[in-house]
């Protein structure tokens, strides 16, 4: 699929954030966990979204998904062998092996995909399984986990991973005794999955914090739950007003997103926020950012290359050190392309701004990367082609109708 795009109005952007979809893809594979049915809220209606409801699917649970409302009816007989090749298209399908064993004991599935953004090893969820007494095989493209019986015990994580911690959180939940988990990541979705879980009966405490004790329960009840706005989006769409006419971005916990704030505050964006909003404006004066990403409460990985975007549009040298997927570059080349200045100098990236941005064809390689080609092209009063924005659709939710809020005019074109 295509995009074509180009600026006809400078406005001031107005939109509301929608569901969290880090947060979204492991409550999904949570809700298995119920004895009854689960009503989730905010979910937001990605492709995401769709590739985990079809893999779901095929385990046995059948859906309602209408207006971001997902209803998930227990399965009559749960299928371990996940041959569904969309296990691939996703890196998030790694929590079906955490929710299949706290369920069941033992899953077979692939490997899972997701964005390329260098190696992605899942040896932290892997090590972790196997101290609960999980047996790990590699069986040609797939993975056996295998257990008798789950056993609680305490994991040392060697670094603070996202996907491992809340992995983790699934497989120990039913485990009768106390897991403790530590040297957690603390980032905000993994509170929403613990609050979750925690709503559905089980007993989880410290999530956002290093350590996350759990004590396993029998069972876990249905429930209706809201999960938490989407500080990615949220954030993409703040840096897009930075860069055009200011924004306001509506529903979203502005303590989610400190770190950019404080970024485009000490950079000479006017920003104000209040519980649920936050609002920027044109500045008058910009200063070049020197940003280091990080785990949470740092600046966020999947913030990095939208925020490339910015540096282009700022007198002097802006930098960013990548420090958790050092390989997120793919978007250079394509913003080079346009006439912006971006080179990687000792492991990080440096922009030279400001640039005039023209109007080119570009290639998506990857979600956030597509989303910063997106925020590019934005500042173009001339179309722009954008190949391959099916990775950006993973991720953001009707995105022709909140960049309209920001005077662009966009089309998908299929190509089939
Ligand atoms: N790592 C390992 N071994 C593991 C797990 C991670 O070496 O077993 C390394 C990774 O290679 C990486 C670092 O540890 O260098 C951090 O990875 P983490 O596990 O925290 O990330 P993740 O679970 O793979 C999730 C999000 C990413 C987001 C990161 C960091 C989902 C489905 N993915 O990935 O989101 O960038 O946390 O916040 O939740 C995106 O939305 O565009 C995206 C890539």
């Amino acid at each position: 699929m295509l995009l074509k795009m180009k600026r006809v109005r400078d406005l001031h952007g107005d939109i509301t954030v929608s569901g969290a979809k880090n947060s979204a893809i492991p409550i999904l594979c949570a809700a298995m966990l119920a004895e009854d049915a689960v009503t989730l809220k905010h979910i937001p209606d990605i492709s995401d979204i769709h590739t985990l409801l079809d893999i779901i699917e095929s385990i046995g649970f059948s859906f309602t998904f209408e207006a971001n409302t997902l209803k998930i009816h227990p399965a009559k007989k749960i299928n371990t062998t996940i041959t569904h090749d969309n296990v691939k298209k996703m890196r998030g399908s790694y929590y079906i092996m955490g929710t299949l064993l706290a369920l069941k004991h033992r899953v077979k599935m692939a490997t899972s995909g997701g964005c390329d953004l260098g190696y992605r090893p899942i040896n932290f969820h892997l090590d972790g399984f196997k101290r609960m007494g999980a047996v790990v095989e590699e069986k040609g493209s797939y993975l056996f986990l295998h257990a008798k019986k789950l056993k609680p015990t305490t994991i040392d994580l060697d670094f603070p991973s996202v996907g491992a911690t809340i992995n983790l959180m699934l497989a120990c939940v039913k485990t009768k005794g106390m897991t403790v988990l530590n040297n957690c990541a603390k980032e905000p979705e993994i509170v929403d999955v613990a609050n979750f879980l925690n709503q559905m009966g089980a007993s989880i405490e410290g999530a956002g914090s290093e350590q996350i004790i759990i004590q396993g329960v029998e069972r876990l009840h249905g429930t209706t739950y809201e999960i938490m706005s989407d500080r990615i989006e949220a954030g993409t769409y703040l840096i897009l007003g930075a860069l055009l006419h200011g924004a306001t971005i509506r529903g979203i916990n502005p303590q989610h997103l400190m770190s950019l704030i404080q970024l485009l505050k000490s950079s000479g964006y006017p920003i104000y926020y209040n519980d649920d909003k936050i609002m920027i404006e044109h500045p008058a004066n910009t200063k070049p950012f020197q940003v280091v990403i990080g785990t949470y409460p740092g600046f966020p990985t999947d913030l990095g290359q939208p925020l490339s975007v910015l540096g282009t549009q700022i007198q002097g040298l802006s930098q960013i050190k990548e420090t958790i997927f050092t390989k997120r570059i793919a978007h250079i080349q394509e913003l080079n392309k346009m006439g912006a200045q971006l080179y990687i100098h000792e492991g990080t990236i440096v922009i030279e701004g400001k640039n005039k941005l023209k109007p080119s064809t570009l290639y998506a390689h990857d979600l956030r990367g597509g989303a910063a080609l997106v925020m590019a092209a934005s500042l173009c009063k001339s179309y722009s082609i954008i190949e391959n924005i099916d990775v950006f659709l993973r991720g953001y939710e009707k995105p022709i109708e909140k960049l309209a809020s920001f005077g662009i005019e966009a089309y998908l074109i299929d190509q089939k």
